[in-house]
């Protein structure tokens, strides 16, 4: 199944390397990152997983948790947990989905049959308190993820349903916002008591309300 931004995010019941998991359940009022890897004891993935779990904190203070899936056993997944650590310097601190039976695979469509029909891609899914899809990438397998720039998009994602702004290029959270084309200088001048600088009729921008 092709899932689209504003999807909800399949529910599933998964073993996992913390043990059995529903998603909804296990997310609960969180936003989530389910991010899957082509295979365990593999160098890319060994770097990405360890990682993220570097990020722990950072996820935490946007109310958020990651979540890893392949469809290798947990029991794969456990003995490989020791060679992130020790080639990481980090502990894996979120749990790995035990995929085998290829139940998230397929209800993420995961597995793309022109990279390999047996193993899953690099996907990552952001997914709101609401369960609904925020953001999807795929990656092939040979390309390691940038997970600061997931880090980013979560920032741009909960400042912009919180305030009529949207994010420009290559933004990072403190940059200066664009004011939504949809607001009226009048209206604008209400919101953002900074004020704000018209580039264009339809540019504008405002330092970011949040700050
Ligand atoms: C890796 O994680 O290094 C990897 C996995 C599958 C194919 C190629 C690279």
């Amino acid at each position: 199944m092709t899932l689209r931004l504003g999807d909800t995010a399949p529910d599933f019941t998964a073993n996992t390397t913390q043990g059995e998991l529903s998603f909804h359940d296990w997310k609960q009022g969180q936003w989530a990152i389910l991010f899957s890897h082509p295979k365990d004891f593999t160098p890319v993935c060994t770097t990405e997983l360890g990682y993220t779990a570097k990020l722990a904190d950072e996820f935490a203070a946007r109310n958020a948790k990651a979540i890893a899936v392949s469809v290798d056993s947990v029991d794969d997944h456990n003995a490989w947990l020791g060679d992130i650590e020790e080639t990481q310097g980090t502990a894996v601190n979120f749990p790995i989905i035990d995929d085998s039976s290829r139940t998230v695979a397929d209800l993420y469509d995961m597995i793309h049959p022109n990279a390999d029909n047996t193993l899953t891609v690099r996907s990552v899914f952001v997914i709101d308190p609401n369960n609904a899809v925020r953001l999807t990438i795929t990656y092939q397998a040979s390309t390691g993820r940038n997970f600061d720039e997931i880090l980013r998009v979560l920032d741009s994602l909960q400042l912009t349903d919180g305030y009529k702004v949207a994010t420009p290029v290559n933004w990072t959270d403190g940059d200066d916002v664009i004011v939504s084309p949809a607001l009226s200088d009048d209206e604008a001048n209400e919101l953002f008591s900074a004020g704000f600088t018209t580039l264009k009729p339809y540019l504008r921008t405002t330092p970011q309300p949040n700050r």
